[in-house]
């Protein structure tokens, strides 16, 4: 039985508190370049824990928080601190997976320094294995400066939600040329892995046989090494998702079923069983 007095077969989810941690790294991640391997955003304990459970052994604390979770247009509003308080649950909820944060908007634009001030937290009070920046241009310097304190860095360029509303938008990205720069320079700068988000496929493709470190996609076609996806598109939580994303549930549409039912069964004196 359950602590809630339903059947074990029932709960899908264990508190990780006395497991034995052992969180895959950076390094392992860098290594399964080649071979296609799932990631997903998580943003509290229970569906970090799903995921795990389901063998997804990277998880994404993304600032996508913002939109997904937390009701903000934009991922702009996010500050260091709600990224540690997230970031803290997914690590509480997990005991192997490796744990990668996005650092918000603000916290890596102004100097190397505040940059990785930055990363230690997220790494020191967030619990991050790694942490992940948007951009291929002077963004390279802040990676560079933060894999040097030993913090692994993850890449991200294409499309970048941190900035993408403020003029550049959503459309898909097919630059060639500065894609291709972009992936060398974050390569270079000393990151493990680099999310390609929304790029042309044939680009994707390229880029991924160009460098030495995994490709992670997200709306960049099938031939990058690693796929991403925000874990309620994945989970269809809400109404509308990406073109590119699947929705391989319909958890929303069962929430607000159940919740009906609950509903229904107050109001008709049907629950609490008499
Ligand atoms: O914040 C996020 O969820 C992301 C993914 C879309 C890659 O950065």
């Amino acid at each position: 039985m359950s602590a809630h007095g339903g059947s074990d077969q029932a709960r899908p989810y264990e508190p990780a508190h006395g497991r034995a941690v052992r969180r895959l790294t950076a390094g392992a991640v860098r290594r399964r370049k080649g071979t296609p391997f799932p990631i997903v955003t998580a943003y509290d304990a229970p569906f970090a824990g799903f995921a795990e459970a389901a063998g997804i052994d990277i998880l994404l604390v993304g600032d996508s928080l913002a939109n997904v979770v937390l009701g903000y247009d934009e991922t702009t509003p996010i500050t260091v601190e709600v990224m540690i308080h997230h970031a803290q649950a997914v690590v509480r909820g997990t005991s192997r997976a490796h744990i990668v944060v996005d650092m918000p908007f603000g916290s890596y634009h102004v100097s190397d320094e505040d940059a990785v001030r930055n990363a230690i937290r997220l790494v020191k009070e967030g619990g991050a294995c790694s942490v992940k920046l948007e951009g291929g241009g002077m963004e390279a310097d802040r990676i560079a400066a933060i894999a040097a304190t030993g913090i692994p860095v993850m890449g991200h360029i294409g499309v970048m939600p941190q900035t993408a509303g403020l003029g550049p938008g959503y459309k898909k990205r097919a630059n060639r040329e500065r894609l291709l720069e972009q992936a060398k320079k974050v390569e270079a700068a000393g990151a493990y892995a680099i999310v390609l988000e929304v790029v042309d496929s044939e680009i994707a493709e390229e880029i991924t046989a160009s460098i030495a470190i995994p490709t992670v996609g997200i709306g960049a076609g099938p031939h990058c090494d690693a796929q991403v996806l925000v874990l309620h598109d994945a989970l269809g939580i809400y109404s509308q998702s990406p073109p590119f994303a699947k929705r391989f549930a319909e958890l929303g549409s069962a929430a607000t079923n159940a919740l009906a039912e609950y509903a229904r069964e107050v109001r008709e004196r049907g629950f609490p069983a008499r």
